[in-house]
């Protein structure tokens, strides 16, 4: 079997997803048109024609344009079974997904509705695919680390649901280190911490990543590859990169992929793995990525079975049940 054909079949991880991120156009218009709300685009098409972004920026402005339709625990539940039974197709086996609560928390939707809706499609999903996860409660980074505080004291009641929290939207000029205080509350409540560092901020975010809030993983990492020092560091302590290759050229992270640096983690020695993002606003899913690299980066066999095997050694899943997928 050719490369491409291993590379769909093989079990996968995600674990870099945002839930808001696999809003479909035609699902968008779908929900928009049962809550009774507006787009600023007229037709599906006309809404993919804006798909072109210069910048991380350019696509955070249409992906919070995008969520607003979303007001029900239905719509959350819709959403996140549509994304669920789509990489069950890519054989996507563990998903650990990312959700926004603050940016549907503002438009006047409550924690609950939010994550009820989609723990109960995780939950179906696990039922009816044997798909396990890990659900990651993201904080705004361009918000204030007070607006992260009381987002937490809104998850305290389902903390048993979350497993972990993160950090994302504009990364340039809110490093870390703003949210150094929250991040140790977490991290005292027993979650695990993720942040997105290094997407088009320096090298310098991926360091308080590490050494101030004291990530589990980094999200992206890409401009880690600039330090010698900071490389050694994230090999040394063994730090998965959630790297997302189609995110990357759609968001002129890399001109191309031919120059993508996730060949370059791994020949380091890092433990990079491959994810979508927002695959929905990127091009693709989770096998999209994989054929997309296959296809642009003359990966080779054995890299395959690397960036896969670094999916699950990286995910946040017990040992037992990591050995059961393998
Ligand atoms: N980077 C930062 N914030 C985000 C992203 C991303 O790629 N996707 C959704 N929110
Ligand atoms: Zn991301």
């Amino acid at each position: 079997q050719t490369l491409l054909e291993l590379a769909k079949k093989m079990p996968k991880t995600e674990l870099h997803l945002h839930i808001e991120g696999t809003f479909e156009p035609e699902q968008m218009f779908a929900i928009a048109q049962r809550n009774h709300v507006a787009l600023t685009y007229a037709t599906v098409d006309e809404l993919k024609r804006a798909y072109q972004f210069e910048s991380l920026q350019d696509f955070l402005d249409l992906y919070y344009q995008g969520m607003s339709v979303l007001l029900h625990e239905q719509d959350f539940y819709d959403l996140t079974m549509a994304y669920l039974k789509r990489v069950h197709d890519d054989n996507v086996v563990h998903v650990e997904i990312f959700f926004d609560p603050q940016a549907h928390l503002e438009r006047g939707v409550s924690f609950e509705t939010q994550i009820k809706g989609i723990y109960g499609a995780l939950k179906d999903a696990e039922r009816d695919f044997g798909m396990t996860f890990k659900l990651i409660m993201s904080f705004l980074r361009h918000l204030e680390e007070k607006d992260a505080f009381d987002t937490l004291a809104l998850a305290k009641p389902y903390l048993d649901w979350i497993d972990g929290v993160g950090l994302d939207s504009s990364e340039v000029g809110h490093p870390p280190e703003k949210f150094v205080n929250v991040f140790r509350e977490c991290k005292s409540l027993g979650l695990k911490v993720t942040a997105h560092a290094g997407e088009e901020g320096p090298p310098a975010y991926v360091w308080q990543a590490i050494d101030e809030i004291g990530v589990d993983r980094i999200d992206h990492g890409n401009r880690a590859l600039e330090d010698n020092n900071l490389i050694a560091t994230i090999k040394q302590k063994a730090l998965t990169l959630t790297v997302c290759p189609l995110s990357n050229l759609k968001l002129r992270v890399v001109d191309s992929l031919v120059e993508h640096p996730i060949r370059c983690m791994l020949r380091l020695g890092l433990n990079a793995t491959v994810n979508s993002d927002d695959p929905a606003y990127f091009g693709g899913y989770m096998n999209d990525n994989y054929a997309a690299l296959v296809e642009e980066t003359q990966l080779t066999k054995e890299e395959l079975y690397r960036l896969a095997c670094n999916g699950f050694e990286g995910s946040w899943l017990d040992q037992p049940t990591k050995a059961k997928h393998l």
